[in-house]
């Protein structure tokens, strides 16, 4: 439900007429990366349908406690723990006595009852409904309670009277949304990364290739472009989908790799070589399909060359990081190769560990030491790895 962003917002939205303006919110946050699940009660479905906000977040709109969709059947306790924050808009009168209350009768109610992330409500009703007593009790309550009131504004209402109770307007909304964040630490910078196999042609139709899925190195790219960094994703053949936001240049083989870092490396403040690169290549790949013959077939193999201890060895170099990969000896051999490349940080992983998983066991090896990593997925890891490297890249 909640995979493709980092950031990630519940909108509960409530029945009111503001609700429509709730619908160009939604494109914003989407604009501005933050993933959007919307929950609807009954009563804004009487003013939106789920279809607008489904075709506008890009997700299903959930409106009912029981929906077969959610994978455990506990939507309230799915929706709340996979969202940042719970932001209803527009939050009605009836909607804020019922978190006032602690009522859980529909998805959405139960959803914030079950809550483990901060709420936010932008209520909107006709002002005498704002300033009637019991609606403010209410309010006070939700103070108390720690619930983040966002308006209402004061001014011209649906009814056609003017007073306080208009929602506050989607792009202060998202505002408030984005202040929940912390600053992207990487705005302005550049942030190259090699990921994936290469892949070294022995003739037209065959080649030398090893079992790098690109995931790990695609997860850097993708939290370097969470931190609001220009990222060049340069990818060696991979069946993943480009991560959004990034630039990706395809490259086949180890020399297609560095002609494409080379070429991009002008302006780049950090370098992430994560790319299982072939170490060597064959000498001369055939022009045309070998034939079988009874014979013993014996290839000559050239080595490659570096990419990242040429890209290290530049004058002006980038921030570097490398990779290793060992089936044995990791500390020994990451710690060798952080040397022999002169770079500041290797990242040591198993190889029977790492490939092709969707999680991944990593140690951080600088002049500091080693500093292990507990067990995670590989975009979490990369998210620890970048905070590391913008430490040490600062320091
Ligand atoms: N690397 C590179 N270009 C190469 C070979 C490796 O940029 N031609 C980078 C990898 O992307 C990784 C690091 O160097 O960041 C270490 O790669 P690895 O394959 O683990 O080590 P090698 O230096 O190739 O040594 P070995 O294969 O002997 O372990």
């Amino acid at each position: 439900m909640f995979k493709r962003f980092h950031r990630q917002i519940l909108l509960g939205v409530t029945g009111g007429v503001a609700a429509y303006k709730v619908a160009e919110l939604t494109r914003l946050l989407v604009k501005a990366r933050i993933g959007v699940q919307v929950a609807m009660t009954e009563a804004a479905c009487g003013f939106v349908t789920p279809a607008t906000f489904q075709a506008l977040s890009g997700r299903a709109v959930l409106t009912d406690l029981w929906d077969p969709r959610i994978p455990n059947r506990m939507a309230h306790i799915e929706l709340s723990r996979q969202a940042d924050a719970i932001l209803i808009a527009p939050a009605s009168a009836d909607f804020i006595a019922k978190i006032a209350q602690g009522t859980a009768d529909d998805l959405l109610s139960t959803t914030v009852a079950a809550r483990n992330c901060p709420l936010l409500v932008a209520p909107a009703m006709n002002r005498e409904m704002w300033s009637n007593p019991a609606n403010q009790r209410n309010i006070q309550k939700l103070e108390a309670d720690g619930v983040v009131l966002l308006g209402p504004d004061a001014g011209e209402q649906a009814c056609g009277e003017v007073g306080r109770g208009r929602m506050v307007e989607p792009q202060h909304l998202l505002e408030a949304i984005l202040a929940l964040y912390p600053a992207p630490r990487l705005t302005g910078r550049k942030v190259v990364v090699t990921a994936g196999p290469t892949f070294e042609a022995i003739d037209p139709v065959r080649g030398i290739t090893n079992s790098s899925s690109g995931k790990m190195g695609y997860a850097v790219a993708e939290a370097a472009r969470d931190e609001g960094a220009e990222v060049v994703l340069v990818s060696g053949p991979t069946a993943l989908p480009p991560p959004s936001g990034c630039t990706v240049l395809p490259v086949r083989s180890a020399a297609d790799m560095l002609a494409a870092v080379q070429s991009v490396l002008p302006g780049t403040d950090l370098f992430f070589a994560v790319a299982a690169v072939a170490d060597y290549t064959p000498a001369e790949p055939a022009a045309h399909k070998l034939k079988k013959s009874s014979d013993v077939l014996t290839l000559t193999l050239k080595p490659t060359v570096d990419i990242l201890a040429t890209v290290a060895g530049m004058p002006d170099a980038p921030f570097c990081v490398g990779f290793a990969a060992e089936s044995q000896d990791l500390a020994a051999y990451a710690e060798s190769k952080r040397r022999n490349k002169k770079v500041p940080l290797i990242v040591g992983n198993l190889a029977q560990r790492a490939l092709g998983s969707d999680d991944n066991e990593i140690i951080l090896f600088d002049a500091e030491g080693a500093h292990p990593l507990p067990p995670a997925p590989k975009i979490v890891l990369a998210r620890q790895l970048l905070d590391h490297t913008i430490r040490l890249a600062r320091s």
